[in-house]
């Protein structure tokens, strides 16, 4: 039982240091996409009527183009969802928004923020469905007092841009200080990752609002994964070059092993690692040194015996030649 344990804690790199405190704005990044059949992108479906020119997809475009800017912010993602759910149907979609329009309805919301004066910054995104912004949006940011908050628009559109929705914010939250929004295609945020986050980029940059770390801590999740990844694989290169040479492996008992003999453990068939859950990883980046806390749930059959462990992790890494190496 004893080598049980200790062998699951070869895992955990050593455990120090807390969480860095962070001074930067609160940053919620609320959004409404549909996913389901749209114009221009996406497979079309076999009998649909509007296969010609509307395909599916399994996730929306603005909720593509909200998710580069939480990472890059750093903020909260809330999906913004009506009580009674859009239609997946194109041709019905068209209709549904319409009479919205007409009646210059307040669809009622499935769910709110429950924090919302926990945030600074508010980041709002929708599709432009005839030329306007959805009506739910008008649900949405009249749920709310957003007084004093900063609230930054953006959208995805096939033709029309921001369509006048940006005066059309501005407007409704006099109180509020509203910055310029940015408008990309759905196409272009649903198919070109990389074209989506070049345009995104420099427009946060532009309003102070992209995370000056943000880009390392997806990198060092990465890293982490790479390692979790290499230890199912066996793959004891790639562990021993994401590794500092002189990194230690400390047991539960105060047993501390060297890389090579949890290398060889890994190797020899005496630890086998099969899944391994990462649950709320919290990153610090400081310059070039970071750290990343989390809970894992690991699964493994190590010693002979099989089972499923959740534990605490914290791992330190150093950026040495543009790679993360992790060490203790
Ligand atoms: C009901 C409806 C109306 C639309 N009207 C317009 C429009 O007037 N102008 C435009 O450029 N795109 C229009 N589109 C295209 C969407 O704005 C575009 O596909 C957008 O990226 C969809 O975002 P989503 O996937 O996040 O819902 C419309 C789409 C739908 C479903």
């Amino acid at each position: 039982m004893r080598k049980l344990l200790t062998a699951i804690l070869l895992l955990a790199l050593l455990i120090s240091s807390a969480m860095a405190e962070e001074a930067e704005p609160r940053v919620l990044v609320a959004y409404l996409s549909r996913a389901g059949e749209n114009y221009n992108v996406g497979e079309a479906r076999e009998g649909s009527a509007s296969a010609a020119y509307a395909g599916y997809i399994e996730k929306g475009n603005t909720a593509m183009m909200a998710a580069v800017i939480a990472e890059l912010t750093g903020g909260d993602l809330f999906e913004i969802q009506t009580a009674t759910p859009y239609p997946e149907d194109y041709a019905s979609m068209l209709q549904v928004a319409q009479e919205e329009i007409d009646t210059d309805a307040r669809p009622e919301l499935a769910a709110h923020v429950e924090n919302m004066a926990d945030y600074d910054v508010i980041f709002i995104g929708y599709p432009i469905w005839h030329g306007q912004m959805p009506q739910a949006i008008y649900s949405f940011i009249e749920a709310y007092d957003l007084t004093g908050k900063t609230v930054i628009p953006f959208n995805t559109h096939e033709g029309s841009g921001q369509s006048g929705t940006q005066r059309v914010i501005e407007a409704a939250l006099p109180g509020s200080n509203v910055l310029q929004g940015l408008a990309i295609r759905g196409k272009v945020a649903q198919e070109d990752p990389e074209q989506t986050r070049s345009l995104i980029e420099p427009w946060l940059e532009g309003m102070n609002m992209k995370r000056a770390n943000a880009g390392s801590e997806a990198e060092v999740l990465a890293t982490y994964q790479a390692i979790q990844q290499a230890m199912f694989d066996k793959d004891i290169e790639t562990l021993d070059r994401l590794y500092q040479d002189g990194t230690t492996f400390t047991h539960m008992s105060g047993k501390v092993q060297t890389k090579a003999e949890f290398f060889g453990e890994i190797a020899d068939g005496t630890l086998n690692y099969f899944a391994y859950d990462i649950h709320d990883p919290q990153i610090a980046v400081d310059g070039d040194e970071a750290s990343l806390t989390a809970s894992v749930t690991l699964t493994a059959k190590v010693y002979g015996a099989s089972g499923s462990w959740t534990l605490p992790v914290n791992a330190h890494f150093t950026k040495i030649n543009g790679q993360w190496i992790a060490h203790n």
